[in-house]
């Protein structure tokens, strides 16, 4: 379970604050889907980091399995994101010159993990996503969906057990966007990942069990779905825009 307790995030450009978060309370449970849904700026992306590990708050608590990341010391803190947490981005951030099986090595190199066991281990998580025939491929032999499926192989790679995904399909199209969705239900309903999925997209967010809807850096809404959106169903007429009636952009 993670849970965030009153977590503020300011950040300080020359004179001025920015209050990225401001107050932000909340408890995901092991097994979770969840959407945290919010216009560009409103703190999406600064939650985030903080679940991953990546940044640490101004102010407040951040607990994973009852832990206090602060607290935690260097070991536990790598241990945290080589083993619990993987993280997906809006842009895939793969090494431009290496395969496809090299990128999702990647993270398994670091730990002394032993290099007959890193390639099984990545060619399985390549077939996951549905890769086995492009393991080869470097990235600019890829598509964009690809890409992003060989991004999602990295970050399964270790076995996490909280998947987070910041806009993971913001620069596919819409049915390759749709397919990329589809592996994340296949992941939390098969391996019973806890799947952290970030968009500012309605229609995409109700592909989950609940959205959490951040505005200005403050948790406004925490809603249960009683039926999600099976990844592949259309997206309805007056969802056509992004669905809550502001085209942003990111
Ligand atoms: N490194 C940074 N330095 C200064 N301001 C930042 C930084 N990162 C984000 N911000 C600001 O914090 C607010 C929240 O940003 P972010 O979490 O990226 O929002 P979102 O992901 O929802 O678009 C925005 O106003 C943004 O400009
Ligand atoms: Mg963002």
């Amino acid at each position: 379970m993670i849970e965030v307790k009153e977590v503020t995030k300011i950040y300080k450009v020359g004179d001025d604050e920015v209050r990225a978060l401001d107050g932000v309370s909340l408890k995901i449970n092991d097994g979770e889907m969840v959407a945290i849904m919010g216009p560009s700026g409103s703190g999406k992306s600064t939650l985030m980091a903080i679940l991953g590990c990546l940044d640490i708050p101004t102010s407040g608590e951040y607990y994973v399995d009852n832990i206090e990341a602060a607290k935690m010391n260097d070991n536990q803190l790598a241990s945290l994101r080589a083993h619990k947490v993987g993280f997906v981005f809006q842009t895939f951030n793969l090494l431009p010159r290496t395969s496809a099986l090299e990128n999702v090595m990647l993270p398994l190199t670091y730990d002394g993990t032993k290099m007959r066991d890193c390639i099984e281990r990545a060619e399985k998580a390549l077939e996951v996503v549905g890769l086995k025939d492009r393991m080869k491929h470097h990235p600019n032999q890829l598509s964009g969906g690809q890409q992003q499926r060989v991004a999602i192989a990295r970050a399964l790679v270790n076995d996490p057990a909280i998947l987070l995904a910041d806009e993971p399909t913001g620069n596919l199209d819409s049915k390759t966007g749709a397919e990329i969705m589809a592996l994340f239900q296949h992941l939390h309903s098969e391996k019973h990942q806890t799947v952290i999925y970030v968009t500012h997209d309605a229609f995409i967010a109700r592909h989950t069990d609940r959205i959490i809807h951040l505005m200005d850096g403050k948790v406004v809404r925490d809603e249960q779905i009683k039926n999600p959106i099976k990844a592949g169903t259309p997206r309805p007429d007056e969802m056509l825009s992004n669905g809550n009636g502001n085209h942003a952009k990111e």
